[in-house]
């Protein structure tokens, strides 16, 4: 039965994300799908079956892609799951998680605390920093024709959510907005020391990036 459902939950998510941006695409959720399998087996806990059907699902329509719906996703997923005869209330925990696994600026205090949400939302961060979270970072910025850096333009901070989505700031900037707080966010102790060294390998490129700016300097 379990086998089945994941199947077609992969089918599923690789038909609807055929075409999406190169950072958001079925490789992302794979690499997810993958950090989750890891991070499980090292800590030990959490109800497999619904880690890996959250993380498969957690980007099924993502709201900077779809005109800004943040239900959609989580929305998307349930019916979905629904239709496959899953477990009412492991349903609802699904999209519970996909509801709250983005990152929103930092923003949302609001949190859920099952160690299956904790496991997806450390397995979606850690694809967002080190070497693929740099890729996938210009990946991004390229898709919305961004600068990538620009030395003129202090860093930007934001109020809320809103004007962290609304940014169009330079690439580098989403480094400090994002990319490097996120180890400080991580919830499993695996996902943690993981974290650690993709945090500074970003450390390391953000030296060689400004070095090669102005090698003068
Ligand atoms: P979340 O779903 O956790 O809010 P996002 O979907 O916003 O995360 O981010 C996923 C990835 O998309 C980021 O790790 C980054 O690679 C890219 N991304 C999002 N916003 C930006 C941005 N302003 N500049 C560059 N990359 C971005
Ligand atoms: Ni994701």
């Amino acid at each position: 039965m379990s086998d089945k459902i994941i199947q077609n939950t992969v089918a599923f998510v690789k038909d609807t994300l055929a075409g999406a941006e190169g950072g958001h695409d079925w490789y992302h959720i794979e690499r997810v799908w993958n950090n989750c399998r890891y991070i499980q087996k090292k800590e030990g806990s959490g109800h497999f079956l619904t880690i890996e059907l959250a993380a498969l699902l957690h980007d099924i329509s993502d709201a900077k892609f779809n005109g800004g719906d943040d239900e959609m996703g989580s929305r998307m997923a349930s019916d979905f799951l629904i239709k496959q005869s899953l477990d009412e209330v492991e349903v609802e925990h699904i999209k519970r998680i996909i509801q709250h696994v983005s990152y929103k600026g930092g923003f949302s205090q609001d949190q859920i605390s099952s160690i299956e949400f904790q496991i997806v939302q450390d397995a979606d961060r850690l694809d967002a920093i080190g070497a693929i979270g740099i890729a996938r970072a210009f990946n991004y910025g390229g898709f919305k024709n961004r600068p990538i850096h620009n030395p003129t333009l202090p860093l930007q901070e934001y109020q809320d959510s809103k004007a962290y989505h609304k940014s169009d700031a330079p690439t580098i900037n989403h480094f400090y907005e994002k990319l490097l707080k996120l180890k400080g966010l991580m919830n499993t102790s695996t996902g943690k020391a993981m974290a650690e060294e993709r945090h500074e390998y970003m450390l390391q490129f953000l030296d060689q990036f400004y070095g090669e700016w102005d090698p003068g300097k």
